[in-house]
């Protein structure tokens, strides 16, 4: 490895150790063997073409963990929604019935599956589906009024320029993975929003760390760590993901006895209060 990766390395994995709350090592048990996958088979449900069950299931877990931590918020703002199966799972168990859900997708086949869903859990008349790129809504700087919970997954993996594949809608982030979670974290969110986001050690840390510490406080923080899945291990993506280590701007193992690994994280967050207001509140 470059000594920019093993920086790079060393950057994240003490950003780990010092935020994360919870570590979980999923490297060797099924999804099918987890508490998670038991509540998601619980209800009939559909998934979209975005095939990877313990990014959903995790980042359902993620949802459920924030609307405890915000105490009854009054919207929630699912940015890439996808089949709404994360959100849907974690409102039913919250039982918060005046909580309004506004999920966005760019495609609408998901958003079909969506409103199939939220029927199938009673749940319709708490959603409103809004078709569109996450990118035009976060140019509005109203769409997210205060006391709202904002949740993604977005699509946080890397991918080679120019990539379009349909297939790959769910999980292109870009040429370095980051480029919908930069959009999400630099949108000025009013005082009282919190953020559930799930992404990870491929969407280059070493970027998105910094902007994270100096814009929010970190309420929570789960590290995960998980094999290479589906997208990963696709051999244009894979050979894309061993250049970006070389040049520090993804972190991942590869031995002997695990093969390929990439830690996932769910953050919740905060905006930090501009300096003023903390003077004003103090008083
Ligand atoms: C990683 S998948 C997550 C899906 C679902 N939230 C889940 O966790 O199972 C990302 C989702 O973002 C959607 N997406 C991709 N690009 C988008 C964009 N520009 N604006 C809004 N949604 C987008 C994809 O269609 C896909 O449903």
């Amino acid at each position: 490895m470059s000594e920019v990766s093993t920086k790079a390395k060393n950057y994240f994995s003490n950003f780990v150790t010092n935020y994360s709350n919870e570590f979980d090592d999923y490297t060797n048990v099924p999804i099918e063997a987890t508490e998670l996958y038991a509540e998601y088979k619980k209800f009939p449900l559909d998934l979209t073409h975005f095939n990877d069950l313990y990014d959903t299931l995790i980042y359902s877990r993620l949802i459920r963990k924030a609307l405890e931590l915000q105490k009854a918020p009054k919207f929630l703002v699912d940015f890439g929604a996808g089949s709404s199966v994360p959100t849907l799972l974690a409102i039913k168990q919250s039982k918060l019935a005046d909580l309004k859900a506004i999920a966005v997708d760019i495609d609408p086949e998901a958003l079909k599956v969506s409103k199939q869903n939220a029927e199938a859990l009673g749940l319709s008349d708490s959603y409103v589906f809004k078709q569109g790129s996450m990118k035009s809504f976060l140019q509005n700087s109203t769409f997210i009024k205060g006391e709202t919970l904002v949740v993604s997954n977005p699509p946080y993996i890397p991918a080679p320029p120019d990539t379009s594949d349909y297939h790959l809608i769910p999980i292109n982030g870009g040429v370095d993975g980051a480029d919908y979670l930069l959009d999400i974290l630099n949108y000025e969110h009013p005082p009282g929003t919190t953020l559930a986001l799930l992404w990870g050690s491929l969407s280059n840390p070493s970027k998105v760390i910094p902007l994270i510490l100096e814009k929010y406080d970190i309420l929570h923080m789960n590290a995960i760590r998980i094999h290479f899945g589906n997208y990963t291990k696709l051999p244009h993506i894979n050979s894309h993901l061993y250049d970006l280590r070389e040049k520090g701007m993804v972190v991942f193992d590869n031995d002997e006895i695990n093969g390929e690994t990439q830690i996932v994280i769910g953050s919740i967050l905060r905006p930090k209060l501009p300096e003023n207001n903390k003077r004003w509140i103090g008083h």
